[in-house]
């Protein structure tokens, strides 16, 4: 509210229930943004925010209480609860809406909201404005400015508190284990689905019910497919498996992917192209420090790989000119990472001023470099053909240097290689 200064208002509304097909619905997922702000977890809802104003300043609308709605559906907060529970100053039906908001809006100079993600919001507030412009006789003035308010919450989200990260701690946590049991359980033989099974009973035996995204587990050449997610393969001794996996814990991320071999020995050229990515990450989290700038691990990370895949013969040439003429991108086509925290991959400017912003105490990122040779790759040796791998972990920038908080899954080979003989 400070952000937003006197005689200003801000407006942000609730994800919906989306229909998946006749009376099913998709699982409720609350708006990153809203629930930033409100911790109120239902569809519905509409969270106004007035600086100074008298009789408070937060106001929140929401479902009311109904009796008929509890049986069938489950909990909901209510009016009453909108205000003890979650300490809104004022709650009223959302159904009130259209009645109440001109009101609020009414002599107000800007409203800061998130325009053009809900349209019915964008809908509504034209509507109402027109509404009180058209009372301009009685002496009342429309607000003059629409503003994002992405652009000062966005710049909030991306600093995290200790409570926020308390709660990345225990999603990376959590995901660290799930990785570690689809280690212990992976066979030649099994179906990509069932070791992303093994991923999913793990978080919820530990207690985080949902994923933060679509669980990746790519066998073999799928591996080189980014967002694969079909996982519907058979994975063959003699491949690598690639799985991209992390639990959500409230609302929160955790966003880790490890490659191993299905048999539980990396072969020769799977070794080398594994330790070269490996190498590539942690020379890039060793460039997490407040003060670097944030593209100073992505520039580490492609010298790495470029002076690597030298050596290995996958690329021919100098290794400047190489890198200036981005031939590396044929094999590590992204970048090294992106912020985490709410959204997996998380909010926040990336530059400032045109210039890659500098690393800052709170903020959480991923480094996730990859190598994926294409199986149709003529100009490289049959034996890399069909090779993906990445070795992604979340880093949170510390007062002196980082924190990795997934440290809980094995990533050199020889610790690859012992757990998964234990079994
Ligand atoms: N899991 C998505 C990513 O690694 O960016
Ligand atoms: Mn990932
Ligand atoms: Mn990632």
């Amino acid at each position: 509210m400070a952000q937003i200064g006197k005689k200003n208002i801000a407006i942000i509304s609730s994800a919906s229930v989306r229909p998946r097909n006749r009376d099913v619905d998709y699982p409720f997922r609350q708006d990153s943004d809203f629930y930033y702000l409100t911790g109120f977890n239902e569809p519905d809802a509409l969270a106004v925010f007035i600086p100074e104003r008298k009789e408070g300043e937060y106001i929140l609308f929401c479902r009311e209480f109904d009796k008929k709605k509890a049986l069938w559906e489950g909990a909901h907060a209510g009016l009453e609860g909108a205000t003890l529970v979650y300490e809104a100053d004022d709650s009223f039906p959302i159904t009130d809406v259209a009645d109440i908001l001109p009101g609020l809006l009414e002599n107000k100079g800007k409203v800061f909201y998130p325009m053009g993600r809900d349209s019915e919001l964008d809908h509504n507030l034209l509507e109402w404005l027109t509404h009180i412009r058209s009372q301009s006789r009685t002496g009342v003035t429309a607000p003059g400015e629409l503003v994002s308010l992405e652009h000062i919450l966005h710049e909030m989200r991306l600093f995290k508190s200790a409570a926020e990260i308390q709660l990345m701690k225990r999603a990376a946590e959590v995901s660290a284990k799930g990785h570690v049991s689809a280690m212990l359980k992976c066979q030649p033989g099994m179906f990509e689905y069932q070791v992303e099974s093994e991923l999913i009973y793990s978080f919820m035996q530990l207690g985080l019910r949902a994923v933060a995204y679509p669980s990746i587990v790519a066998g073999g050449k799928n591996a080189c497919i980014l967002h694969y997610t079909e996982n519907d393969a058979k994975l063959k001794r003699g491949d690598l498996l690639l799985i991209d996996a992390g639990a959500e814990c409230d609302h929160y991320a955790a966003d880790i992917t490890r490659t191993f071999p299905v048999s539980g020995r990396f072969s020769p050229a799977q070794k080398q192209l594994y330790q070269l990515v490996l190498d590539a990450q942690l020379a890039a989290i060793e460039q997490i420090k407040p003060g670097l700038p944030w593209n100073l691990a992505h520039e580490t990370a492609v010298e790495v790989i470029t002076s690597g895949l030298v050596k290995l013969g996958l690329l021919k040439g100098r290794v400047p000119k190489l890198i200036k003429d981005e031939k590396y991108k044929q094999f590590f086509m992204h970048r090294i990472g992106h912020w985490l925290g709410m959204d997996v991959h998380d909010v926040g400017d990336y530059k400032v001023d045109g210039e890659w912003r500098t690393l800052e105490p709170g903020m959480v990122l991923t480094i996730e470099p990859g190598l994926y040779i294409p199986l149709d790759c003529k100009t490289v040796d049959k034996k890399w053909q069909g090779i993906g791998i990445r070795i992604e972990d979340d880093v949170l920038v510390t007062k002196n240097g980082y924190e990795v908080l997934t440290n809980g899954v094995p990533k050199t080979i020889d610790e690859i290689e012992s757990i998964m003989q234990e079994v």
